[in-house]
């Protein structure tokens, strides 16, 4: 077992409060939309940072930056600074899948690298703010595990969409001792995941539960989760997908995007192949 301190993390309430020479990163999960989501410990640990870097793609949406930086106006310290680098392009059908992300993830390191060379000062504390939880569907982390120099990173939980979209419908993920899978959408459109009966569904651009035999199968669907502009939709896959299918143009007619999640819930067996 490899304790905290031993990981160069301070024990208990000392974690964030203690200032070691060394330049260290902070990666805090700021929740998916709702600002009351900051946890207290997020709170904290955004008043000890000198440096926000922040990586947005070209057309990061408009509300998620304000967000942000509502949460800095609120809570960063007076003098800290903000280090914007721009996010590369990532090629959405490549022929190679695996070799585009690595490619991606390794201009993304340099930009990252390039930023704190440039911006943190021996010494100094850095934070990226990550959208939900940095544990689930975010490469900052490893873009981090993949900077040469290392960097001393500790992570502060956020809560995920996952959560928000259990906690809007007022569902647990799993059933008695189940097993919950939480997967994307490229994943769902090659198949349902052998071994559970509950799928939670993210990164989903082009609805793959229509893909779904919808027999015996609930969703709990939400956008905009914690936002006010939240939707959710809940039955029979069978009754509710073309209803979510519209709620889901119309709402992303109306704002340019959308952000969804939906956990996928099988009450029947289905028959054997
Ligand atoms: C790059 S992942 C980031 C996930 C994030 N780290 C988390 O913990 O939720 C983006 C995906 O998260 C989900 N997501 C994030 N925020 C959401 C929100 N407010 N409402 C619904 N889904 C959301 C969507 O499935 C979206 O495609």
């Amino acid at each position: 077992m490899i304790s905290r301190s031993e990981r160069g993390v301070p024990d208990g309430d000392a974690a964030l409060s203690r200032v070691s020479a060394k330049t260290r990163i902070l990666v805090i999960g700021i929740g998916a939309g709702d600002p009351e989501h900051l946890t207290l410990r997020a709170v904290r640990a955004i008043g000890e940072a000198d440096v926000f870097f922040l990586l947005d793609k070209g057309e990061a949406k408009e509300s998620m930056i304000r967000l942000r930086r509502d949460m800095l106006a609120a809570y960063a310290k007076p003098g800290h600074r903000v280090a914007e680098g721009v996010d590369p392009d990532r090629d959405r059908r490549p022929s190679d899948y695996p070799e585009a992300v690595a490619a991606w993830r390794q201009r993304r390191a340099e930009i990252t690298g390039d930023l704190i060379r440039e911006h943190l000062a021996e010494g100094e504390t850095g934070a990226f703010l990550v959208w939900g939880d940095p544990s689930l569907y975010d490469s900052t982390l490893g873009v981090l595990a993949d900077l040469d120099p290392p960097v001393a990173v500790e992570v502060v939980p956020g809560i995920s969409s996952v959560s928000a979209l259990a906690a809007s419908h007022g569902v647990g993920l799993n059933r008695v001792g189940g097993a919950v899978q939480v997967t994307t959408g490229r994943r769902l459109a090659q198949g349902w995941p052998e071994g559970v009966d509950d799928v939670v569904v993210m990164l989903d651009a082009r609805q793959a539960f229509d893909a779904v035999p919808a027999e015996g199968v609930e969703v709990y669907w939400g956008a905009y989760l914690g936002t006010p502009d939240e939707l959710l939709v809940a039955g029979p896959l069978a009754e509710v997908a073309g209803e979510i299918a519209r709620v889901r143009a119309e709402a992303r007619a109306r704002h340019g995007w959308i952000m969804d999640t939906y956990l996928l819930r099988r009450t029947t067996t289905p028959p054997p192949r």
